[in-house]
């Protein structure tokens, strides 16, 4: 199904244009409102303006999304917009191998010239309200900087790191693997690195399904700096692919021998493969350091190198939900421990704010009931925020610990440690990708 064109939201348009400005929706085939909205999402992030050939691939690249302006027809260039935003629904995987559509938020950008006077808010609530009234049930988005979506109901529920390791001080102590890595072109890579990520994501809770164009980025098939970028692929010992690496090398001035390798992704749908792939990096000659982001906080490797302490890691919180329709979406997860629990969820603006029974059987589906008026005197077990509520709907951040923090209120004692359980993913979630 296309979001690309839903209207837009009469109540932020109507808000808008008291401020003298206009809400509107950017046709993905008018080559000139797209590179002068693009324009404004470099601004907003302080990035160059985009070159004739970033806005060529743009156009001849770009999948379609759903693409908002807010626009100030009296301003010097009243074609680019003053406000961006784009949107697009992709499955996110959720505990237990199940999908949930993602109403997907990106390019929220505001120009110095118009900020902090609301317009932000009012796109925020008009992707908020749109996603709900085309019935997706969850929004996600990652961010600049943590302090902005709380307010809007979005928790934190997935984390990466950036992680550093002295190479030599490691040790190897992982598993020897059986197949090869080689280098490939990132047009050969493309179409394993498609399938590979989408194996990743069949187990991967936290996973969004990402656009084919971004891969290709990613790996280096587009992009300005596309000529440092250097890919390599693992093969099975039956010749399959299996993982990729892309990364780039530094050279530190006056030691050769002391390279920084900074990876932009590694990737295997096996344990095996990423074994591989970190032991290629980790014993590259003429290397000190390697540096990789967005890692999964708990991978293997800390395990494979001999020395805990020659990897530094540095946490950032990546993905962002918030829950727009409860049962939908507590019933798309599978549970990891019976349970009976009420939860008593708020929700200043309305979407997810109610109490709810959630009952989960030794199989681990759950079943959710929305508690009419006439049983809203059944005690909850746990009174919680949406913002809470979509901080732990992964499994990635702990009820207890929100407990502890004053964040969920206990109705019942244990009640956050049964939750806890239930809620407990079969891997750690991560986003995998960024988008
Ligand atoms: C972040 C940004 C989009 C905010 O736009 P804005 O129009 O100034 O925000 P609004 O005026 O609608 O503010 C809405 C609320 O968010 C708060 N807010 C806005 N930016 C904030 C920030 N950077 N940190 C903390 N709070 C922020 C405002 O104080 C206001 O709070 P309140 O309504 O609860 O009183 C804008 O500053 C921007 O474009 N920044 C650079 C690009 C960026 O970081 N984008 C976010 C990408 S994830």
């Amino acid at each position: 199904m296309s979001f690309d064109d839903a209207p837009i939201d009469p109540v932020s348009a109507e808000r808008l244009v008291r401020g003298g400005l206009e809400l509107r929706l950017v046709d993905h085939d008018d080559a000139a409102a797209r590179d002068a909205w693009l324009h404004a999402d470099f601004r907003g992030f302080h990035e160059s303006a985009p070159s004739p050939e970033r806005l060529a691939e743009v156009r001849a690249h770009a999948p379609r999304r759903r693409i908002t302006g807010v626009y100030d027809p009296a301003a010097p260039l009243p074609a680019e917009p003053v406000a961006t935003a784009q949107s697009w629904v992709a499955p996110l995987t959720v505990p237990g191998g199940g999908t949930v559509p993602l109403w997907s938020i990106a390019s929220v950008t505001v120009a110095p010239t118009h900020r902090r006077r609301g317009v932000a808010r009012a796109m925020l609530e008009a992707e908020l309200r749109t996603a709900a009234a085309e019935g997706v049930p969850l929004a996600g988005l990652t961010v600049s900087e943590a302090t902005i979506y709380g307010r809007y109901g979005f928790g934190a529920a997935t984390f990466a790191d950036v992680t550093e390791i002295e190479t030599k001080r490691v040790r190897w102590s992982g598993p020897d693997a059986s197949g090869r890595v080689r280098f490939v072109g990132p047009e050969q890579l493309l179409p394993d690195a498609l399938r590979i990520v989408d194996a990743v994501r069949a187990f991967q809770p936290g996973a969004v399904r990402y656009d084919e164009v971004l891969l290709g980025r990613a790996i280096g098939l587009y992009g300005d700096d596309r000529a440092a970028l250097r890919t390599v692929r693992y093969d099975d010992a039956d010749g399959v692919p299996q993982g990729f690496a892309c990364y780039r090398l530094t050279p530190t001035e006056g030691d050769f021998t002391k390279h920084t390798v900074t990876v932009q992704h590694l990737l295997g749908a096996t344990d095996e493969a990423d074994a591989a792939l970190w032991r290629f990096l980790l014993e590259l000659d003429l290397v000190s350091t390697v540096r990789a982001f967005e890692r999964p906080v708990d991978e293997p490797v800390n395990w494979w190198i001999g020395d805990l302490r020659a990897a530094r890691r540095r946490r950032l919180d990546r993905l962002w939900l918030r829950i727009l329709d409860v049962p939908a979406v507590l019933e798309a997860r599978r549970y990891a421990a019976a349970t009976r629990l009420v939860l008593e969820v708020d929700d200043p603006d309305g979407f997810a704010a109610g109490r709810f029974l959630l009952e989960a059987g030794a199989d681990g589906v759950g079943h959710v009931r929305s508690l009419g008026d006439e049983e809203a005197s059944a005690e909850a077990s746990v009174a919680l925020p949406v913002t809470e509520l979509s901080a732990i709907y992964l499994g990635g951040v702990s009820p207890v610990t929100m407990a502890r923090a004053g964040r969920i209120t206990e109705g019942t004692p244990g009640a956050a440690l049964a939750l806890e359980r239930a809620f407990a993913a079969e891997r750690t979630p991560w986003l995998v990708l960024e988008f």
